[in-house]
């Protein structure tokens, strides 16, 4: 049983028994404890009652220094990683080879590198954390958890953030070190992944645990059914886009990163109202730099993108959102919410110039409370009032604060970037008839995913994106094989003559 000092009882009680050499599933929808029931086995929040036995033996876990003493190695949720260190030294940190008072960075480096190499990661161990992308900072974080002998392995959401490639290097690893008679817990939202690769899943409902099952013998629906409590659609239906006038613009767009490194090269698409454009490709390929420049975010660039019809070369961020532009960004916590502040705070800290809710010379606080408490219902936000602070929340229900606030705004255009990572099945769908709701009220919807699923029964078009460029455009996504998305995706396939195609395939359609 764990219960925050808030009085949220997150954990209630709960029973679970690993054994030796399994991959076990923990599953169950947001907020239903998952997290919790982690940083208790790993010594962050200690339990308010019940008892751990590890090997048969009773025993109190004390402190992350003391789990990791036992064993026990933990893969948070949301990064750990420190940004301006070098990965070497992050895999190192605390552990590192001394030489007097300073971390030998030689020495650092080569065992970065040998135990990437061991468990067959391939990385640069030499490279800044905060000039990697996301994916590479999670294979740092499980890298680091087996530096210090982790033989229970504690995954949070591993693969939210992992592309499809990515996500079967890690399962290969993973199989490998069951092999080895290490114990992998494995928390996804993604149920594919937990038939595909664990023995055993014990499910949560609202901070209890409703059972431990073999999952060979079960279907994702029976899961889902299990941890939502009702039936849930994973598949829908969706009418033909009917497009209208363009709302997005790029032209011969380039960037390059802050190391000068060209990201994207001389790209040009159109969107339209009425349609969703979808963006697939492997993390890294140009996809978070041109959604920096198409929210405003970055105005170091050349070419043309114009949004509702107006050039936003030297516009700022806020000018480009009162040109009814939403923006769920790839990562929640740096730059889509502020933890410290409450809900509410949260979910109107980009609105606080619309009429309905500004009086004269105040606030209307009342209005927004009003509100606040109807998006709270509407996505399923799992908190005790609207004062609660954003950063208590579960992982996924941040993130649906964050979705709740941008599709409140009445846009135009919405660039969702991994719009369901991290949510649970229930939420997702919730989410993603949204999407297709405001493209048939006319919006002009961005959908970069990294969940092909996602992408592929979504999209009206969909481009994958390689280097910069878009290696191929698909008019009838739902019909493409998901191996030969990932030929393009991985540049092994590319359309030559695509920059006619992006604006006919618009055209005559
Ligand atoms: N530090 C905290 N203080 C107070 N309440 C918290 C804290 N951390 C989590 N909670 C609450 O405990 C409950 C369980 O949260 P937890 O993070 O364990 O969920 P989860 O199952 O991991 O969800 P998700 O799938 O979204 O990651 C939630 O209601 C959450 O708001
Ligand atoms: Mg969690």
């Amino acid at each position: 049983m764990k219960i925050y000092s808030n009085g949220v009882v997150a954990n209630e009680d709960v029973s679970l028994d690993l054994k030796k050499g399994e991959i076990h599933a923990l599953l169950g929808e947001n907020g239903a404890g998952k997290s919790t029931l982690m940083k208790v086995l790993f010594g962050i929040e200690s339990p308010d009652q019940g008892k751990i036995l590890l090997k048969g033996q009773e025993t109190a876990i004390k402190s992350p220094q003391d789990a990791i003493a036992k064993g026990i190695g933990m893969v948070h949720q949301h990064f750990m990683l420190v940004p301006s260190l070098s990965v070497a030294e992050n895999i190192i940190l605390g552990v590192a080879p001394v030489k007097g008072i300073f971390i030998d960075k030689k020495r650092a480096v080569q065992e970065a590198r040998d135990i990437a190499e061991k468990y067959n990661f391939h990385i640069d161990v030499t490279a800044r954390v905060e000039e990697i992308p996301v994916g590479v900072k999670q294979k740092v974080e499980i890298l680091k958890a087996l530096y210090r002998g982790a033989e229970i392995l504690i995954l949070d959401e591993p693969t939210a953030v992992l592309t499809p490639q990515e996500t079967g290097e890690l399962f290969v690893q993973l199989k490998k070190l069951k092999e080895n008679g290490h114990t992998v817990i494995f928390i996804s939202h993604k149920l594919d992944e937990i038939k595909e690769i664990c023995d055993r899943a014990t499910i949560m409902r609202n901070g209890r645990s409703m059972g431990t099952y073999q999952v060979a013998g079960m279907s994702t629906d029976e899961m889902s059914r299990l941890m939502v409590g009702r039936e849930v659609v994973l598949k829908f239906e969706k009418k033909p886009a009917e497009r209208r006038q363009t709302l997005m613009q790029v032209r011969d767009l380039t960037v390059h990163n802050s190391q000068g490194v060209l990201k994207v090269d001389h790209l040009s698409f159109d969107v339209k109202g009425g349609e969703i454009l979808g963006i697939a490709g492997v993390e890294g390929n140009g996809q978070s730099e041109l959604v920096e420049v198409m929210t405003g975010l970055n105005q170091n660039y050349q070419g043309t993108v114009r949004v509702a019809n107006t050039d936003i070369r030297k516009k700022s961020i806020k000018e480009i959102r009162n040109r009814s532009l939403a923006h769920i960004p790839e990562d929640r916590m740096k730059s889509g919410c502020a933890g410290t502040l409450n809900i509410l705070e949260n979910l109107f800290s980009n609105q606080y110039e619309r009429k309905e809710f500004s009086g004269r010379m105040f606030l209307k606080s009342r209005e927004m409370q009003k509100k606040a408490k109807e998006w709270i219902a509407q996505y399923r936000v799992k908190c005790s009032s609207y004062k609660q602070k954003v950063g208590m929340l579960s992982g996924g229900n941040i993130q649906k604060v964050i979705v709740a606030r941008e599709f409140s705004t009445n846009p135009s255009i919405i660039i969702a970037n991994q719009p369901t990572r991290g949510i649970d099945v229930g939420a997702s769908e919730l989410i993603r008839r949204r999407l297709l709701e405001f493209r048939d009220a006319g919006c002009a919807v961005i959908l970069i995913s990294a969940d092909l699923n996602e992408v592929l029964s979504l999209s009206d078009r969909l481009a994958v994106m390689y280097k910069g460029q878009f290696a191929g455009i698909f008019t009838d996504a739902e019909q493409v094989a998901e191996d030969l998305l990932g030929q393009y995706m991985l540049g092994i396939k590319k359309d030559e003559k695509l920059e006619g195609a992006i604006y006919e395939s618009c055209e005559t359609l």
